[in-house]
C-alpha cells in the first residue's frame, strides 16, 4: 500500500533525526568527556583497615576545631560567616560525609587536601598524618553516616558552601528564614539582615574561589546530565584550570545530589514523562484508526 510506504519513509527519517543528527551535533559542539563512573582510579587502593574507634577518637580531637558534626551533637565552632570570613568558606557538617562520599577518596583527602581535591587552594590543611589513621576516621565517619539520605541534605553537604539554590531556597548559609514585614513601613529588617550575611559570605567566597559559584537551581535544563556527571566527578576534565574542587561523591551520592537539582530545576518532570507517553499511545491508536475508516469509505471504489 502507498500510504504505508510513506509513512514508514515518514518514520525512518523522524527517527534518523532525533537519534542521529541532535546528538552527533551535540557531540561535535562539546568535548566529549568520558566518566569513570566515580572510581577514582588515580588513587591507590587503601591497605589500612579502618577503625572506628580510633577514628572515633582522632576526630574529636581534630576535625571539630573547624567542623560540626550536629547528629553527635557536636555544634560548629563558628558560624558560617565568620568561617567563610577565617577559611574563605564555611567546613561542611560531618554527620552524612560517610554516606555520601567514596572511602578511599575521603582516606586519600585527609592525608592531603589540595592534591586530591585537585583545587591549588584548598582552605583545609592535611588532617591525618597517616594512611592508618586516614582510614580510621573514614570508618568512624562511615559508621556514623545515616542509611538514607534525602536530596537535600546530600546537596548540602557536598554543593551548599559554594552554591546557593534559590528555587530550594538554598543560601550558602543555610536556608532562607521565613520572616515578616513590619505593617506600618512593609520593612523586613530580619530579611534584610539575612541578606546582608548572605552577601558577606558570598564576597569572602568570591574572594576565595576567584569567582561566585553559580546558582544551580535550573542548572539541569542548562547542562545535559553526561556533562553534570563528569564534571563533577573530576571538573579539571571540562574546565581545565577551574576553582571548583573535586568533591568525591560515589555514584550514588551523585545520583542523590542529581535529584535535589532535578527536583528545583524540572519539578514537572515526572509529570511530563507520564503525558508524553499518553500521546505518544494515543498516536498509534489514532493511526491505526485511522488506517481502518480509511480502508472501510475507499471499500468498493477501485
Ligand atoms: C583548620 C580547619 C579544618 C580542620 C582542622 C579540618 N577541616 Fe575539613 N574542611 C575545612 C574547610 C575550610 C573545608 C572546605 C574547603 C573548601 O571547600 O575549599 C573542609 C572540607 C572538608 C570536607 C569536604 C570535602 C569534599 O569532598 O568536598 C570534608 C569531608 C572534611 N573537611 C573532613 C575533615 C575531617 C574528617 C577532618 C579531621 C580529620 C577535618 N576535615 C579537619 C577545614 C578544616
Ligand atoms: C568549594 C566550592 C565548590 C563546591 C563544594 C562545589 N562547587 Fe561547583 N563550582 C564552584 C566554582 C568556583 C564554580 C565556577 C567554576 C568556573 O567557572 O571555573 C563552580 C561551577 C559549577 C558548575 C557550573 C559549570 C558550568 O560551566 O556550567 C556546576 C554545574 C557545578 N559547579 C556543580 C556543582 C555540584 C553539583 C557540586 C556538589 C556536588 C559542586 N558544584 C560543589 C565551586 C564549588
Amino acid at each position: 500500500m502507498k500510504e504505508l510506504k510513506i509513512l514508514g519513509v515518514v518514520t525512518v527519517f523522524t527517527l534518523i533525526l532525533y537519534w542521529g543528527v541532535e546528538p552527533f551535533a551535540h557531540s561535535q559542539m562539546h568535548k566529549h568527556v568520558e566518566g569513570n563512573n566515580f572510581k577514582y582510579a588515580d588513587l591507590s587502593p587503601l591497605k589500612a583497615h579502618g577503625d572506628v574507634a580510633k577514628g572515633k577518637t582522632l576526630v574529636t580531637t581534630t576535625c571539630v576545631a573547624c567542623h560540626s558534626i550536629e547528629s553527635q551533637g557536636i555544634k560548629a565552632p563558628m558560624d558560617a560567616v565568620t568561617s567563610a570570613q577565617t577559611y574563605g568558606v564555611n567546613p561542611p557538617d560531618l554527620s552524612n560525609v560517610g554516606a555520601l562520599l567514596d572511602e578511599k577518596f575521603l582516606a586519600h583527602f585527609l592525608m592531603d587536601p589540595a592534591k586530591v581535591t585537585k583545587s591549588k587552594h584548598f582552605a583545609m590543611p592535611p588532617s591525618a598524618s597517616s594512611e592508618q589513621d586516614a582510614a580510621d576516621i573514614a570508618a568512624y565517619l562511615k559508621s556514623i553516616a545515616p542509611k538514607e539520605l534525602k536530596p537535600k541534605e546530600a546537596f548540602v553537604m557536598a554543593c551548599g558552601r559554594c552554591h546557593a539554590n534559590r528555587y530550594g531556597k538554598w543560601t550558602q548559609i543555610g536556608d532562607v528564614p521565613e520572616t515578616k514585614s513590619n505593617i506600618k513601613t512593609g520593612v523586613d529588617l530580619a530579611a534584610l539582615d539575612f541578606k546582608k550575611k548572605v552577601g558577606t559570605y558570598q564576597n569572602k567566597l568570591a574572594d576565595y574561589m576567584g569567582k561566585l559559584p553559580p546558582d544551580l537551581s535550573i542548572i539541569i535544563r542548562a547542562r545535559s546530565e553526561h556533562f553534570l556527571k563528569t564534571f563533577v566527578e573530576d571538573p579539571q576534565s571540562q574546565l581545565p584550570g577551574t576553582a571548583m574542587p573535586r568533591v568525591g561523591l560515589t555514584k550514588e551520592g551523585f545520583e542523590k545530589v542529581k535529584a535535589y537539582l532535578e527536583e528545583t530545576g524540572d519539578p514537572s518532570k515526572p509529570l511530563r514523562e507520564e503525558t508524553g507517553s499518553k500521546v505518544l499511545f494515543f498516536f498509534v491508536v489514532f493511526t491505526f484508526l485511522a488506517l481502518l475508516w480509511k480502508k472501510s469509505v475507499w471499500k468498493g471504489h477501485h
